[in-house]
């Protein structure tokens, strides 16, 4: 039995696209942030007396017909190791209830690691990631902790997770709007597939956030706040512009994500160095130092109430509980 702990991440430059979609090799590298307050934590027992893999989450058993991406990942772990039992696979979220906020990332790194380790395995964090990967794509950067970069690559071997700058100790953080506690309408599977068969500007994407990421990574050697949100911002809404393009036309913004927005261009212009980013649904996260905090909270506050603003600074890579 392994208990293994890992956070969620955020991507800066994101990922939205795959090359092959058995193997998740993406159509682009991207870049994150690990982030503290939002993680699983799973436990992994292989037992003989199992007739098959099951799986709780938050003490709630999930149906067989959910659990597909959790066995996939099992099965990949029982074909590395030998390991021929089934597995119980516990996992708690700690992500504010109902946050609307994807725990795939963290799930995904928490099975990988605990599941690997629970069959005797001892691998170290470019062949977790390779495994995480398999479950869910973003689950690939979680392995490790702070500022992390998916390389694409062009195999199993090739697409894998590496720290750029794991300890920070420079003031950034993120905070993150809940405006929409529902589950996404349309997956980031999905939303993925269509961007990249109909969105005429699928190519101009591929291109420009190849320079987005080396600019990124620069920004992040320097500590320079401003130059990472402008990046982080325009790489995001280029994203978006994909689900805007594609035929049909979808987006996962709804009319609090604009405002949102807006409040981030007025702040701006007051000179507070904010930005935002969104991922495949309506929150936002704001990119900001944490000095700015109290400032941006208080200037959202006509609209947003304490609750729905939750603060997250960077987060440490997979560890074990036991
Ligand atoms: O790994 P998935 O299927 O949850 O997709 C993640 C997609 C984005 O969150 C929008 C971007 C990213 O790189 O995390």
């Amino acid at each position: 039995m392994t208990t293994a702990r890992a956070h969620t991440n955020i991507a800066l430059i994101k990922y939205w696209g795959k090359l092959d979609e058995a193997l998740i090799i993406p159509q682009n590298s991207s870049l994150s942030l690990t982030l503290d307050h939002f993680y699983t934590d799973t436990t992994v027992t292989f037992d003989e007396n199992l007739t098959a893999d099951s799986f709780y989450l938050d003490k709630k058993l999930v149906p067989r017909q959910r659990t597909s991406r959790t066995t996939h990942v099992l099965d990949i772990v029982r074909a590395q190791s030998g390991e021929k039992r089934f597995a119980l696979v516990k996992s708690t979220n700690h992500v504010p209830t109902s946050a609307g906020l994807a725990s795939s990332a963290s799930g995904f790194a928490a099975l990988a690691a605990a599941a690997t380790k629970a069959a005797g395995l001892n691998l170290d964090g470019k062949s977790l990631s390779r495994i995480a990967r398999r479950g869910s794509g973003s689950a690939t950067r979680s392995i490790f902790g702070g500022f992390v970069e998916w390389h694409q690559g062009h195999s199993d071997e090739t697409s894998y997770a590496e720290p750029i700058q794991e300890v920070i100790d420079w003031d950034i953080c993120m905070l993150t709007v809940i405006v929409e506690k529902k589950r996404k309408k349309i997956s980031s599977r999905a939303g993925m597939n269509s961007s990249v068969r109909t969105s005429p500007y699928y190519d101009s994407w591929l291109s420009s956030t190849g320079k987005d990421l080396t600019e990124i990574k620069q920004a992040i050697s320097n500590k320079d706040l401003v130059q990472l949100g402008e990046i982080s911002e325009r790489n995001a809404m280029k994203m978006h512009a994909l689900t805007l393009s594609a035929s049909p036309s979808f987006t996962y913004f709804n009319g609090d994500s604009i405002k949102i927005m807006d409040y981030v261009h007025s702040l701006r212009a007051k000179g507070i160095p904010c930005y935002y980013t969104m991922d495949a649904g309506p929150n936002v996260k704001i990119i900001c130092r944490q000095s700015d905090v109290p400032r941006i909270i208080s200037e959202l506050s006509p609209d947003f109430s304490s609750d729905q603003l939750i603060l997250a600074k960077p987060g440490s890579g997979v560890t074990y509980l036991d």
